[in-house]
């Protein structure tokens, strides 16, 4: 599958996770060897969640960040665009709320959420510094952000291996379990995954500040924080408000 369009990334995308919704959740166990659900705890860690803070799972898809960031104690809504990956994610009634709608037009009041969660999604977004920006929006001044997303190994050796399991055998398996366009274009995406300098200037343009990289299995995965500042409210040309945990 090549790549789409900007003008059609957004109806591509959601039509190739509402056919491979189904078989997702065994795709992402399958491929990372269940090692996701590791990543996936410290993403949610790295939050530090109070108790009922309001978390925002961001292209929420079939839901795995959700349901940990309900058992961690917040209020959760996961948002995202496919119909069918949202149908997964009530099938496992995790206790929060669950909408359809666009990452860079979330449905959600200015400065409305204590924390933002993403897994996998940068990728699939049409326009990254305008999500980023929808984030810092919503998110209340002092708010935390962890972005859970694929990588590349720093080490050349680790990047051969990376390389040769993520483009040759990830999509055979696709083939055998969901589908195999998907799941070549699960590396091909990777394209437009911006590098560690140019995603964290967009993340201080958008409004956040303290931001740290973490990298996960060698490089193979990285979870990004950082937390949103009083700036991001003045950008929008609103007053800041005071975090009641600042
Ligand atoms: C690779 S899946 C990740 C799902 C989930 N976050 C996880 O960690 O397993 C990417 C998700 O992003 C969603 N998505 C893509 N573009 C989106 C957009 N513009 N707004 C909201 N969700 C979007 C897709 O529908 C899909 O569910």
């Amino acid at each position: 599958m090549s790549l789409p369009e900007a003008g059609a990334k957004r109806a591509v995308v959601e039509a190739m996770f509402d056919r491979i919704a189904p078989r997702y959740d065994l795709m992402n166990r399958l491929m990372t060897f269940g090692i996701d659900r590791g990543w996936r705890r410290r993403a949610i860690a790295a939050l530090a969640l109070r108790p009922d803070e309001r978390v925002l799972d961001l292209a929420c898809g079939s839901g795995d960040l959700a349901a940990a960031a309900v058992e961690a104690g917040g209020r959760v809504v996961g948002v995202d665009v496919s119909a069918g990956m949202l149908r997964e994610a009530r099938a496992r009634r995790l206790g929060c709320g669950l909408v359809r709608a666009d990452a860079l037009a979330l449905p959600l009041a200015d400065a409305s959420i204590d924390a933002v969660v993403s897994g996998f999604a940068l990728r699939n977004f049409v326009d990254l510094r305008a999500a980023l920006a929808e984030s810092a929006r919503v998110l209340r001044p002092g708010g935390r952000i962890a972005l859970l997303e694929v990588d590349r190994p720093a080490s050349a050796l680790l990047r051969y291996g990376h390389a040769i399991y993520f483009r040759r055998i990830v999509p055979i398996l696709g083939a055998l379990v969901a589908e195999r366009d998907a799941y070549a274009y699960l590396p091909e995406s990777t394209a437009y995954l911006p590098d560690e300098p140019t995603l964290r200037g967009l993340l201080a343009a958008a409004g956040f500040g303290a931001i740290a990289k973490r990298s996960l299995l060698g490089g193979a995965a990285q979870l990004v924080t950082a937390e949103r500042t009083d700036d991001a409210a003045e950008r929008a040309g609103r007053p800041a408000e005071r975090s009641p945990h600042a």
